[in-house]
C-alpha cells in the first residue's frame, strides 16, 4: 500500500501536467486496491473484501479515489436481500453514496480534472428533466457502480462537483438522502418561507429535510422515538417536536403545534403506519412527498383524505444530476453542513451496517476510506 500512497501524492501534485499524470496513472495500474462486495449468506448477504487492480479510465471516464461513503436504509434492505428481485445484488459493490477525488481522467473528459472533489449521482443515467430509458437500472449500489470501494471508475456525466465548504465525509451524505429531501421540499413541494413542514423520525432524509426547511425560513416539526434526538433536532432548527413512541396519536400533537391549521409539507418516510396519520396532519392545499416505507411500504393510496384536503401527493425517487447540482447551490448559498453522526473506518464496514440496522444514529452514518 505504501507505493500507492506515494503514487497518489505524486498524482495530486502534478496538477495540470496531464501527460505526467497519465504516465503515473499507468504505473498505478500495477497497484492493488480494496472493495467490498455482497456475498450471499443465510438468505441475505454478508460483506466480503476483495483486492482489485487500479483501473484505467476509458473515453469519457474518470477514476475517483473514494474518500468517504454513507449508508441509507436502502443499503440495509439490500443486505437483507429485500430490495429488487432476490439474489440480484450477489457479487455487486454496496452503497450508492460516496465522495472522493479525481485521480485520473480518460480521453475526451471535459467536466473534471485530476484533483477535483466529486460525488457520484444516485442514478448514473438520470442527468436532467424526466428520467429516460435505463435510468431505473442505473442506480448505484448493489451494482458494479457501488461506492464501497477504494477506487471507482465512472462516466464523467455521472458525477457532480461537491460544495467547497464540505468535507468528504459530509459530501458523501448528499447523493440519496440529501437529493430526496431537496426534491421533495423545493422542486415538488415548492416550499415557501413560514410554511409548516412535518419530518418523520430523525433518519437521513428527515434530518436533511429539517436542515433544508430551517435554512429556507420554514417551520419544521419533527417526530422521534427518542427525547434526546428531539433535543438535538431543536438545535438544528426544529420549532416543534413530538415523541411518536410516547404519543401514538402524534398527528394530533403536530396539528396542535400549528394552531390547528395543519402542516403544508410532509416528507412521508414511514409508509404503512405513518401515512394515514400524516394525512390527518396535512393542511388544506398541502403537499405530501411519498418517499419511504420504514414501517412497510404502502400498497394502496388513500385517495379520500387527499381529495378532501385539496392536497397534492408526489411520488419521489431521489432525483437527477441537475437536482443534485441545484441542491449543492442551495447548500453553498446557506453554508449548510449535513449531520454526520457516526464515522467508521473502511475495515469496520460491517459495524457501520449494524449501527444503521439498529437505528443507533441521527442523520447519517459515514465510512471513511
Ligand atoms: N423514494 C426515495 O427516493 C427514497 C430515498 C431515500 C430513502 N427512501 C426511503 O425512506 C425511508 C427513510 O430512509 P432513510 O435512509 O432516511 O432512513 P434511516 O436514516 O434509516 O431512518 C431511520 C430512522 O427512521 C425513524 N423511524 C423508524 N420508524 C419510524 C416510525 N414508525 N415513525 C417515524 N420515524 C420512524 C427512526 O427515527 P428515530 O430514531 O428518531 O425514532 C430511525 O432512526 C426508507 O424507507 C427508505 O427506503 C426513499
Amino acid at each position: 500500500m505504501k507505493s500507492k500512497i506515494v503514487l497518489e501524492t505524486a498524482t495530486r501534485a502534478c496538477g495540470i501536467l496531464l501527460v505526467l499524470c497519465a504516465a503515473l496513472a499507468a504505473a498505478q495500474q500495477t497497484d492493488v486496491l480494496r472493495q467490498y462486495r455482497f456475498e450471499q449468506a443465510d438468505g441475505g448477504y454478508r460483506l466480503t473484501l476483495h483486492e482489485i487492480p487500479m483501473p484505467a479510465p476509458g473515453a469519457g471516464e474518470v477514476v475517483v479515489r473514494v474518500r468517504a461513503v454513507s449508508l441509507n436504509r436502502r443499503d440495509i434492505y439490500m443486505l437483507d436481500d429485500q430490495y429488487g428481485a432476490p439474489g440480484t445484488a450477489a457479487g455487486s459493490v454496496p452503497l450508492s453514496d460516496g465522495a472522493g477525488e479525481v485521480i485520473a481522467v480518460g480521453p475526451g473528459v471535459s467536466r473534471f480534472a485530476v484533483g477535483d472533489r466529486v460525488a457520484g449521482i444516485f442514478f448514473e443515467k438520470w442527468i436532467d428533466g424526466a428520467p429516460g430509458e435505463g435510468w431505473h437500472a442505473s442506480a448505484r449500489g448493489g451494482s458494479p457502480g457501488g461506492m464501497l470501494s477504494e477506487v471507482i471508475v465512472s462516466s464523467e456525466q455521472s458525477l457532480v462537483g461537491i460544495p467547497a465548504h464540505l468535507t468528504y465525509e459530509e459530501a458523501a451524505t448528499l447523493p440519496c438522502a440529501g437529493v430526496t429531501a431537496w426534491v421533495s421540499l423545493f422542486k415538488r413541494g415548492r416550499l415557501q418561507p413560514g410554511e409548516w413542514v412535518l419530518l418523520e423520525g430523525t433518519g437521513g432524509v428527515s434530518v436533511f429535510g429539517l436542515i433544508f426547511a430551517h435554512a429556507a425560513g420554514a417551520r419544521p416539526i419533527i417526530t422521534s422515538s427518542s427525547d434526546e434526538k428531539l433535543a438535538r433536532a431543536i438545535d438544528l432548527g426544529a420549532v416543534g417536536t413530538v415523541n411518536y413512541r410516547k404519543n401514538p396519536d402524534w398527528q394530533k400533537e403536530v396539528r396542535a403545534i400549528t394552531g390547528g391549521a395543519g402542516v403544508s409539507q410532509v416528507l412521508e418516510v414511514g409508509g404503512r403506519d405513518t401515512l394515514p396519520k400524516a394525512l390527518e396532519a396535512l393542511a388544506p392545499g398541502g403537499h405530501i412527498a411519498l418517499i419511504g416505507g420504514l414501517t412497510g411500504f404502502v400498497t394502496e393510496m388513500p385517495v379520500g383524505p387527499l381529495m378532501w384536503a385539496n392536497a397534492t401527493a408526489s411520488g419521489i425517487y431521489v432525483g437527477s444530476r441537475a437536482d443534485f447540482e441545484a441542491m449543492n447551490a442551495f447548500i453553498g448559498e446557506h453554508g449548510i453542513r449535513p449531520l454526520v453522526d457516526k464515522v467508521f473506518d473502511f475495515e469496520q464496514a460491517a459495524e457501520a451496517f449494524a449501527a444503521m440496522d439498529a437505528g443507533e444514529f441521527m442523520g447519517k452514518i459515514v465510512i471513511r476510506l
